[in-house]
């Protein structure tokens, strides 16, 4: 297993640069099932997440050329399977997200209980993928832990998604492209990345309307075009570096190529926080800040505040004045990695698995941890780079699933970071 090495403390400052969204990139593979013409894919994020989505699309049997750094070109070949590779299915909960599109093309898809991130529950659930797909008329089988979705054809119906989701939300808009007449989904999630998507299909042919609103209305067409599709900027490594930069307070931060307004909930916790910053129209200004206050978050879906951002910000929680109750309201094991934060030298009750009080600030130092999962590992990475000493992180496959070239940015910022396979 990889590991970091990190010794804490350096002054940061300079600039770094945000890549493509991951959550935004790992739709576009299994859309492209979607069309038999090619799609150029610019600004992708190399990381692991999204390499795998690559694997499975070859896997199937179309083709994926790397252009050059960011650039990709898909196109597609006859379908070689309607069956997603187990191995990886379980690397990469966003493989589910192929199953739509290769039932609505195919007539029929095969595939495990997808992997991902252990941040909920047992495994993390399908029900709103399965449902809905039934309702449009597939049978669904169940055998030995493979499930087998059959349809001659799907047809658009209302559905009311009885929890908001970001990929069951993509999953039936892409394939009710293809579907025969209008579908509606209400209580849709509303993440940029879904708008983006839309956007994307419907330069493409597809008949979306409302996405980025909780009622969305697909009328399916016959076929798809091809196109091109340029991934927005990853308004999670956005925050991420910018809670980096507030809890480090120690230089000017620049952090480029981003789209700002994708985080407004961030930028009003700022607000009351008292960080230093600009916020222009790609990119943001964090200088240091005299004092830095404690202030109370809840994990929201988009617009509000999101749950990826939580673990860094549990982190930048650990370097204000004062106490801040921190309520993850969607996944409950997201706040377990608190505990690692408390044997670095933090203030930190947990009062049940959803909520955590942070009393600060706290002076962090340097342990041997282990990354449990994406997101919680970079809220490491921030905490080591601010504790003092020397912090090894192991099990970094984890981050590199979403944070591109993330030891070469940070060392441009003057960050004392060293990978070790
Ligand atoms: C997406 C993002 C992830 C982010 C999450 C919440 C991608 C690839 N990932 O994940 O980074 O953390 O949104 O913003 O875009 N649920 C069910 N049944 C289901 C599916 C989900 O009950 O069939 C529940 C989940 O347990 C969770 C909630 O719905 O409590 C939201 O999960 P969901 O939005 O589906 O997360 P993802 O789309 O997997």
């Amino acid at each position: 297993m990889s590991k970091f090495i990190i010794n804490g403390r350096r002054p940061l400052r300079g600039e770094i640069n945000v890549s493509g969204s991951k959550n935004a990139a790992l739709k576009i593979f299994p859309a492209a099932i979607l069309t038999r013409e090619k799609i150029r894919v610019l600004n992708t994020p190399e990381i692991e997440d999204v390499l795998r989505a690559q694997e499975m699309l070859l896997a199937l049997g179309h083709e994926v050329k790397k252009i050059k750094h960011g650039v990709i070109d898909i196109k597609f070949n006859t379908q070689k399977c309607v069956a997603l590779p187990p191995e990886l299915v379980s690397k990469f909960r966003a493989s589910i997200m192929f199953v739509g599109p290769i039932l609505v093309t195919c007539g029929e898809v095969h595939f495990p209980h997808p992997g991902g991130c252990v941040i909920g529950a047992g495994t993390r659930p399908i029900d709103l993928f399965l449902d809905p797909f039934q309702k449009m008329g597939a049978k669904l089988e169940i055998k030995d832990g493979h499930y087998c979705l059959k349809a001659k054809k799907l047809k658009g119906v209302e559905i009311f998604f009885s929890k908001v989701s970001v990929t069951a939300t993509e999953s039936l808009m892409m394939t009710s492209c293809l579907a025969e007449g209008e579908t509606i989904l209400k209580n849709s999630a509303m993440e940029p990345e879904i708008s983006a998507l839309a956007d994307f299909l419907n330069s493409c042919g597809a008949k979306i309307e409302g996405a980025g609103t909780p009622t969305i209305k697909i009328k399916g067409v016959k076929k798809l075009n091809g196109g091109e599709y340029k991934i927005i900027p990853d308004r999670i490594e956005t925050g991420t570096f910018a809670m980096l930069a507030a809890a480090s307070n120690s230089g000017n931060i620049l952090i480029k190529n981003c789209e700002p307004k994708h985080l407004e909930a961030l930028w009003v916790l700022f607000d009351k926080i008292g960080v230093n910053f600009v916020l222009n129209k790609d990119n943001v200004l964090i200088k240091p800040a005299k004092k830095l206050s404690a202030c109370d978050v809840i994990t929201h879906e988009y617009p509000g505040f999101a749950t990826d951002l939580q673990s860094a910000y549990t982190v930048l929680m650990t370097q204000t004045h004062g106490l801040s109750l921190i309520h993850e309201t969607i996944y409950d094991r997201r706040l377990l990695f608190a505990d690692m934060l408390t044997q670095m030298g933090a203030n930190i009750i947990m009062a049940d698995p959803h909520r955590v009080v942070v009393n600060g600030p706290s002076k962090l130092h340097g342990r041997k941890l282990m990354s449990p999962d994406l997101r919680a590992g970079m809220a490491l990475i921030i905490a080591a780079l601010i504790a003092q000493g020397k912090t090894e992180i192991d099990n970094i496959y984890q981050i590199d699933r979403g944070y591109e070239k993330l030891e070469e940015k940070l060392k441009k910022l003057g960050a004392d970071i060293k990978r070790i396979n």
